[in-house]
């Protein structure tokens, strides 16, 4: 499968955003993108008729991605299990009286990633997040097989947090393609400026950083590429 699996240090470090910059980067560089999202809940905190859902930053989280991507996906074909409460997935489960199918979500991203060049797939919460008691994302990841993408904060606290996520990517035999912090702020302290030559230097990994962007205007989105280029392409390039 080609694409990236966008996983963070953890809920709200902008999974979200930086999924869509990235889904949005290929796109506009001409690849058919599908992108997909295991499950999302929360849907209670949107207004409640999806018509109203108009502009990107009111959208939740698979029809942000959707946007982004230009993909016609129906939205159960991008998130096949849809919840109201701001739950982890296997909690608004079995607030829903049901029980995720790994099964399901695995056949769902495969058909997503069969109608296209290249698959974004956002993770839930973090790299450890149950989708079942038994299946975690990590599983997922492991099933896609695809390059993680791994999205921080930029403050204190970020260094733990993110390698033991890149740790954990690695043991569980995936690539980390990126970290991405985000929001890197117009001025950063010294603070920031050493974590991210801190993570890349002990994590041995690319680190970009994803300011500030306006979600309502997708024209002006910046890119992001789904991986560093080869070093010889970088070569080639400097
Ligand atoms: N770079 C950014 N620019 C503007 N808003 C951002 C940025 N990163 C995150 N946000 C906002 O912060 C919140 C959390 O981001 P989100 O991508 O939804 O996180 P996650 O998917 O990890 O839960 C959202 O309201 C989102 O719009
Ligand atoms: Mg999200």
């Amino acid at each position: 499968m080609r694409g990236a699996f966008v996983t963070g240090t953890g809920t709200e470090v902008g999974k979200t955003v930086v999924s869509a910059m990235v889904a949005r980067t290929a796109y506009t560089a001409g690849a058919r993108v599908a992108v997909f999202k295991p499950a999302v809940s929360g849907l209670d905190d949107y207004p409640p008729r999806p018509e109203t859902w108009e502009s990107a930053p009111e959208l939740p989280d698979h029809l942000l991605l959707r946007l982004a991507s230009g993909s016609r996906q129906r939205e159960d074909e991008i998130a096949p299990y849809r919840y109201g409460p701001p739950v982890s997935p296997h909690l608004a489960a079995d607030l829903a009286g049901e029980q995720i199918d790994p099964n399901l979500i695995r056949g769902a991203a495969d058909a997503a990633a069969r109608q296209a060049e290249l698959l974004v797939c956002e993770g839930v919460g973090g790299f450890l997040v149950p989708l079942t008691s038994d299946y975690l994302v990590r599983d997922l990841a492991i099933d896609l097989g695809m390059p993680v993408l791994i999205v921080a904060s930029p403050g204190l606290g970020t260094i733990n947090h993110t390698l033991l996520t890149i740790e954990a990517v690695r043991n569980a035999g995936l690539e980390v393609a990126k970290v991405v912090l985000n929001p890197w702020p117009e001025a950063p302290s010294l603070l920031e400026v050493s974590n991210r030559e801190t993570i890349a230097e002990l994590g041995s990994v690319a680190v970009e950083m994803l300011p500030h962007v306006q979600l309502a205007s997708p024209e002006r989105w910046p890119e992001l590429a789904l991986s560093e280029p080869e070093p010889e392409r970088r070569l080639r390039a400097a």
